[in-house]
Order: C-alpha cells, then sequence, then structure tokens
C-alpha cells in the first residue's frame, strides 16, 4: 500500500471508489473546493480515464487497492467517503461475493481508517435498501422490501449490512458515521455499457439500436443529476453535527421508463425505435425518494432538470463514442476533425 505524506494543513479527504463514476465527480469537487484528495480504487468497475486532469493536480493521488483488503496510511484523514462498490446490476452481480464483502469487509476497514483519524465518515448507501417498496414515495423511516436471496441480493443486503455497521459504530462513539441514501444517479462517466437504464437507452439511441424496456416501462424511476448528487454528499459530510440516521439524497421528480425512452427518443437523431423484454427478477415497480429529511438537514434540494441533465449526459456519451470509433481507426491523421464529423453522424 503507497504511503503518502505531505506536510500541508489542508484537509484530508480519501474517496474510496473514486474512480468511478460517481467518486470522480467527488474528487473533482473536493478539489476545487481546497481539499487534498486521495482516491483509493480498485479500477474494477471505475477508470483512470474517469480522473483525467486530476491526475495531473498534486494535491491528487490515486492508489490503486481493494478495499477488502486493509489500508494503512501515514497521512491524518479528516474525511472518508465510502463510493466503493459497483453499482449497475451486471457489474455487482458478476462477483456477487465479491460485492457483498466489498460493502462488509470495505466498509468495516473504512470505518477502522476514520477511527484511528477521528475523521467523518461518509457511506454512499442506496435506495436499493428499500428493496420493491411497498410504501411510496420512500421516506428513510420505511424499513424496505429486499429479497435476501435473490439476485440483487448481494448489493442490497451488503448495503444494508454497511448502514448496519455505520451506525453500530456511531451508537459505540468511535466514529461520526453518516448514510447517504442514493436514488437513481446519472451523468458524464457512466460506462456506456454497464447496464444502467440513462446510459442503456443514450448510447442505444446513438448506435441506432433498439432500445431495451425491460417489462411494461410503466414501471417509475426518479433521475438525479450528478452535480446535485455531489453538492447532496459534500453538504452531508460538512455539516456541523450528525443527522443521527440516513438521508434520501434524490431527485423526487418520478418517470416511467416509457417516458425516459421517449425523452431520448426525441433528443438523438436517431433511428432507433423501442422493443420490450421480460422484467429481471426483482426489479422495482415504483422508486421516488422521499427527500424532507435532506431539504430540512442540509437545505439541498436538486436543482438539474431531467431534460437539462439528459442534453449534457447526451453530448457526453456522443464524445465518448465518437473516441472510441476514432480509436478503432489507428493513424487517423486529423483526430479531432474527424470526432466533430463523427458526431454530426448521429
Ligand atoms: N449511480 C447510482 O445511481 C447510485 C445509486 C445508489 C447508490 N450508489 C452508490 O454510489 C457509489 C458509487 O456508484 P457509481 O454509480 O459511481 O458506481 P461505479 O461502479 O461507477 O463506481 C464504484 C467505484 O468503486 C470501485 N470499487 C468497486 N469495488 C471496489 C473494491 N472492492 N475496492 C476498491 N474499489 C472498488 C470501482 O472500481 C468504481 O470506481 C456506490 O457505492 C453505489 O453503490 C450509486
Amino acid at each position: 500500500m503507497a504511503r503518502i505524506n505531505i506536510a500541508d494543513k489542508r484537509k484530508v479527504a480519501l474517496v474510496a471508489g473514486g474512480a468511478g463514476f460517481i467518486g470522480s465527480h467527488l474528487c473533482s469537487e473536493l478539489l476545487t473546493a481546497g481539499s487534498r484528495v486521495i482516491c483509493v480504487d480498485s479500477y474494477l468497475t471505475g477508470s483512470r480515464a474517469n480522473l483525467g486532469d486530476l491526475l495531473e493536480d498534486p494535491l491528487f493521488s490515486a492508489v490503486e487497492h481493494d478495499v477488502c483488503d486493509e489500508l494503512s496510511f501515514e497521512e491524518r484523514i479528516d474525511c472518508v467517503y465510502n463510493l466503493a462498490c459497483p453499482a449497475s446490476p451486471p457489474s455487482y452481480q458478476a462477483d456477487p461475493i465479491h460485492t457483498l464483502m466489498t460493502s462488509v469487509t470495505g466498509t468495516a476497514n473504512l470505518l477502522r481508517l476514520a477511527e484511528r483519524d477521528g475523521a467523518v465518515f461518509l457511506q454512499a448507501s442506496t435506495s436499493e435498501i428499500y428493496g420493491d417498496p411497498e410504501e411510496h414515495p420512500q421516506g428513510e423511516d420505511y424499513w424496505g422490501h429486499v429479497n435476501c436471496t435473490g439476485p440483487r441480493a448481494c448489493y442490497d443486503e451488503g448495503k444494508r449490512a454497511a448502514e448496519t455497521l455505520c451506525f453500530d459504530t456511531l451508537r459505540a462513539g468511535n466514529v461520526d458515521a453518516r448514510v447517504a441514501r442514493i436514488f437513481n444517479t446519472y451523468g458524464p462517466h457512466m460506462q456506456p455499457s454497464d447496464g444502467r437504464i440513462i446510459s442503456n437507452f443514450i448510447v442505444q439511441a446513438l448506435r441506432n439500436e433498439p432500445l431495451t424496456i425491460y417489462g411494461s416501462g410503466l414501471q417509475t424511476r426518479s433521475f438525479c443529476y450528478v452535480s446535485d448528487l455531489v453538492d447532496g454528499l459534500l453538504r452531508l459530510s460538512q455539516r456541523q453535527t450528525n443527522p443521527l440516521g440516513p438521508v434520501n439524497l434524490g431527485n423526487p421528480q418520478e418517470f416511467t421508463v416509457v417516458k425516459l425512452a421517449e425523452m431520448v427518443l426525441s433528443m438523438v437523431r436517431t433511428k432507433s425505435y423501442v422493443v420490450h423484454e421480460a422484467l429481471p427478477e426483482d426489479d422495482p415497480q415504483r422508486r421516488r425518494p422521499n427527500i424532507a429529511r435532506a431539504r430540512e438537514l442540509l437545505g439541498w434540494e436538486p436543482k438539474v432538470a431531467l431534460e437539462e441533465g439528459l442534453s449534457q449526459t447526451i453530448e457526453w456519451f456522443q464524445g465518448e463514442l465518437a473516441s472510441a470509433r476514432l480509436r478503432r481507426r489507428p493513424g487517423s491523421a486529423r483526430p479531432q476533425a474527424q470526432v466533430a464529423a463523427l458526431r454530426q453522424d448521429y
């Protein structure tokens, strides 16, 4: 494990899972706010490409490490953000036992690090805690409706156990642990093929492939743009006092999957159309956060409307897909010009 020493009085943030979709945006915001940032990531689903220019910043370090293995740092850490865990169903189901252990052993290892330094600990939990909910919208007091033996359990139950670890450690007085229950979040740096609904639809539309809707498409989701989510995570970690309970972070505007597909089709120049496939096991029918706690305790409210966030995400995926096509054509003399030309193809 790398040992990093700098004589500096800045706040030091450790972001586990910092090379992932949300983690990379969080690292960037923390650096902008003047913190020194240590990203710890195994690159299971994240990438150095997500870190981009951050890798050039002297206040940033990236350490390749699996959080299931113990961590040791000489540097004193002020805040630990635990985002390490694959988040899309195909990636967390690829090695379900490792997913479960990432949430359990990984969270325990990171809590120990926070305890050593008296650091604030922020756990990225999830709306999957609520399973296929029987209460709508979902407030933090709802205990959830989760199948503990199904194919999603490695993620859902792992995250539930991680919350238990956080609250037991908090009650024992050992760590100032805080828990954000994140609802569907989207934006640049999502992986094109990781199986999440927004990235699926956008990539399918950009490739002129059919948009796959699982089931009738009348199931609902609420989509939060990544900048709003990161703002909520920062407010929760920086709040003076511990809220003593989980806090939902998500956008309460609810859309059917059919409506989302229509929006994507109307925003991308494409020949795509919708096809329906069977609903996967344990797929939740309704998802919508009750964010009254976040409003009251953090003064937080999502600001980015779905149309605006989709437009930024589509633009980002256009660039990604164009440069991937370019990479398949070595010897290109004018890559930038080709990127622009490919964008016009879509
Ligand atoms: N994106 C969402 O809609 C959403 C919703 C609810 C909760 N969350 C939670 O937020 C966090 C970040 O999600 P994301 O969407 O950015 O996912 P992501 O898959 O893009 O990021 C997860 C990061 O964790 C890293 N990682 C995974 N296992 C690891 C391990 N054992 N050791 C070290 N690093 C490991 C991955 O390489 C990746 O960089 C996750 O904990 C996820 O459960 C996300």
